[in-house]
């Protein structure tokens, strides 16, 4: 994957311009394309500004592989026109985030963005594309200002909000009676707000969080906390921590031998069981996605990725799907022409996306409403288990569009 912006050479095709030189110099008077016409047959450019490297950098790689796939699909065309992606590595690094966006804004001239994963870097893009109008849809972080009180008509979340999977998951425990529960993470948005939303999913059943522990982002120095717990007699510890830095805190946590069950948002056990093994066997995490999900979709989904890849899905691969989906959406309904705001946003407000999760739809903050499954981990897959809340719905709070 490429450190640097760049076009993606595997999606790129042949230019139309070869087309519009073979025209007979008799004809040109009035075969000639203008306006509209000659923009269409320019490749629609599309950044991908994601974690290609860092703790980050597989959840990056999957969503760019599946955002590739779902063009592929359509004939390498969304709306009639060609794509051209470029791609930047964000390094899942905050302070980057408004240069490297402003880059693909302005230098680079995309007509879209899909990005990014980490909720930091995403307040950067969001203060630039607020700025400029671009297109930006959501692949993963789950910033909640984003579809709150800072939410923008050019942007769509087509992941999840970060209160939504461990809203889920706090309910879910809340209803099998768990009370006392230490909450653990990374201390970023990502992580504090899925403590606030699995707090409060947790109090609808009388439970309560009595202990957070927390370690700045991308730490992995968990022996410290995981010293605390005998202490804190808990029934469980929750936490919100994702790729390589999941994969070593699952480990710690199981080789640590504690007696409270662990559990939290499912970006603990997706996309890592592989490398975690045998140690988070019979996890219960919550997770708007499930590995064994037996619709059609899913099923079709996981079988071409991995043709193509060569790897498994994992949810992060689903959000990238789904947001080159609901960009196809947006598009197809202007004919390409992403200049026609009011008909793009339109159509993507109202989409209905047939998701490999189950049924998507977008909110009037332009945020997902999906189901927060409880997965239970068997055999290396995150096997669904049951629905912890059905259709739910970020709050939305102070967003007005
Ligand atoms: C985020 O920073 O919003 C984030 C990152 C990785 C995840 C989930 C959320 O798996």
């Amino acid at each position: 994957m490429p450190s640097k912006s760049m076009p993606s050479k595997s999606i790129l095709r042949p230019s139309r311009r070869s087309l519009i030189k073979g025209a007979g110099a008799a004809t040109l008077a009035t075969t000639i394309p203008t306006g509209w016409a000659i923009a269409q047959a320019k490749p629609l450019k599309l950044g991908l500004m994601l974690p290609y490297s860092g703790t980050y950098a597989k959840l990056g790689e999957n969503i760019t592989l599946a955002v590739e796939l779902l063009i592929a699909e359509k004939g390498g065309k969304l709306g009639g026109r060609e794509v051209q992606i470029v791609k930047l590595d964000d390094e899942a690094k905050p302070e980057l985030g408004p240069q490297n966006a402003d880059r693909l804004v302005k230098r680079d001239g995309v007509d879209a963005i899909i990005g990014t994963v980490h909720s930091g870097v995403q307040m950067g893009i969001h203060k630039v594309v607020r700025e400029s109008g671009t297109l930006c849809i959501i692949p993963n972080a789950g910033a909640n200002a984003v579809t709150r009180a800072l939410c923008a008509k050019n942007v769509f979340r087509a992941s999840f909000s970060n209160w939504q999977p461990a809203y889920g998951m706090g309910v879910a425990l809340a209803k099998k009676g768990v009370k006392k529960v230490a909450w653990m993470t990374w201390d970023y948005a990502a992580g504090n707000e899925a403590g606030e939303g699995f707090r409060q999913g947790l109090e609808t059943g009388g439970g309560k969080v009595v202990q957070e522990l927390k370690l700045p982002f991308p730490q992995t120095n968990f022996q410290p906390l995981l010293a605390q717990i005998p202490s804190l007699d808990v029934d469980a510890v929750a936490a919100f921590f994702a790729g390589g830095g999941a994969v070593q805190f699952v480990k710690e946590y199981k080789a640590a031998g504690l007696k409270p069950v662990l559990t939290g948002s499912g970006f603990l056990t997706d996309g890592t069981l592989e490398a975690i093994g045998a140690a988070a066997e019979g996890m219960e995490t919550g997770l708007h996605y499930g590995d064994g999900l037996d619709n059609p979709k899913n099923i079709a989904f996981r079988k071409a990725f991995k043709d193509r890849t060569q790897r498994e899905a994992d949810v992060y691969a689903v959000q990238g799907y789904d947001s080159a989906q609901l960009l196809a959406i947006g598009l197809e309904a202007v004919k390409g022409n992403v200049e026609d705001e009011a008909g793009l946003y339109k159509a993507m407000r109202s989409a209905k996306i047939d998701s490999p999760r189950g049924p998507v739809s977008i909110s009037k903050s332009q945020e997902v409403v999906h189901n927060i499954y409880v997965r239970r981990v068997e055999k290396g897959l995150n096997k669904v288990i049951g629905i912890a809340v059905e259709a739910l719905a970020d709050p939305g709070t102070g967003c007005k569009l």
